[in-house]
């Protein structure tokens, strides 16, 4: 029986299937683990699971000690891992990939519509308890149908997000450094573009790509330029992408019409210029927050430790 530990609260039975095959140590709660605590929670553990609050780094592989074989993180991204920390102790990195994707689409596609039609600014107005009538000219937003949505990072969730985009009336442009799958080009009758035209095309820029150091602030001050006035921009991917005192600076002077994040540059922290701005819709990382989805990718998480201790391929790797 192998020392399993569990580093927050998950959700299903995914603890218990762990449970029917090792010794777990559960941690029952949500936020990081505290690093006081590491050296009790983490000693002789073979395997972890960890959630995006984890930062998973030199410090915390060597409390884990040297048994450690696998870090499941429950999440798409694994920004929160140093890979080279765990490379070089052996230790394997999972994720959770596909599960997330419709999930995590469905709340790009409804920033999009919340932007456009204005929804948080609507929702406040009604919650402030004024009066308010019906008016031809009381909230009005923009239509999506025949504008284009840009997808930066056309990856599993970047085309869910442009297929959902498509059914909605608009048309597709996708920039990424790799190629898409031509399969789903030609499904969407999308355009791949380079970056720069993206971004001077769309009027809604969505972005899917991982953070690393070549994506780390990718839509900085430069880029945000090359967006029209009238466009929206939409984050569901990670915050560092996005310069956010770039993305301030544009709003305010009025060159870029509003933006929808659900993922911020220092979470759990908002930019305060943010805050107050009616056309900015701002979520708390919740992405990927559905029973089904978290449920599957606890599951996920799960198969993968129970593949790595039993000396198999684990479903899931990162690579
Ligand atoms: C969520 O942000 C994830 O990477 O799964």
């Amino acid at each position: 029986m192998a020392g399993v530990v569990v580093t927050s609260r998950l959700p299903g039975t995914a603890v218990e299937r762990l449970r029917a095959e090792h010794e777990v140590r559960y941690r029952d709660e949500d936020s990081p683990v505290p690093p006081a605590d590491r050296p009790v929670l983490l000693a002789g553990a073979e395997a972890v699971v960890v959630t995006l609050g984890h930062r998973v780094d030199a410090a915390f592989l060597d409390a884990c000690g040297p048994d450690l074989k696998v870090v499941a993180n429950v999440a798409v991204g694994y920004d929160n891992i140093d890979l080279d920390a765990c490379r070089e102790r052996g230790v394997l990195v999972t994720n959770t990939p596909g599960v997330l994707t419709d999930a995590t689409a469905d709340l790009a596609f409804s920033l999009v519509l919340m932007v456009t039609r204005r929804l948080g600014e609507a929702e406040r107005e009604v919650r402030a308890g004024g009066p308010w009538t019906f008016g031809m000219f009381h909230l009005l937003g923009t239509s999506v149908q025949g504008k284009a949505i840009g997808i930066v990072g056309p990856g599993s969730i970047g085309l869910a997000t442009a297929r959902r985009a498509k059914a909605f009336g608009m048309s597709v442009l996708l920039a990424g450094r790799s190629a898409p799958d031509p399969a789903a080009v030609a499904e969407l009758g999308a355009e791949v573009v380079p970056l720069e035209e993206l971004l001077e095309r769309a009027d809604v820029v969505s972005v899917h790509v991982p953070l690393g150091p070549t994506t780390r602030h990718l839509l900085d001050a430069g880029a945000l330029a090359r967006m029209k006035p009238t466009a929206v921009l939409v984050n569901t991917a990670r915050g560092p992408v996005v310069d956010e005192d770039a993305l301030v600076a544009a709003l305010e002077a009025g060159r870029l019409a509003g933006a929808g994040l659900d993922v911020h540059e220092h979470e759990p922290r908002v930019h305060p210029g943010l805050l107050a701005r009616e056309d900015v819709v701002l979520l708390p990382h919740i992405g990927s927050a559905t029973v089904e989805t978290r449920t599957a990718m606890a599951d996920l998480a799960a198969d993968n430790v129970l593949a790595v201790l039993a000396g198999r391929e684990p479903p899931t790797p990162v690579r």
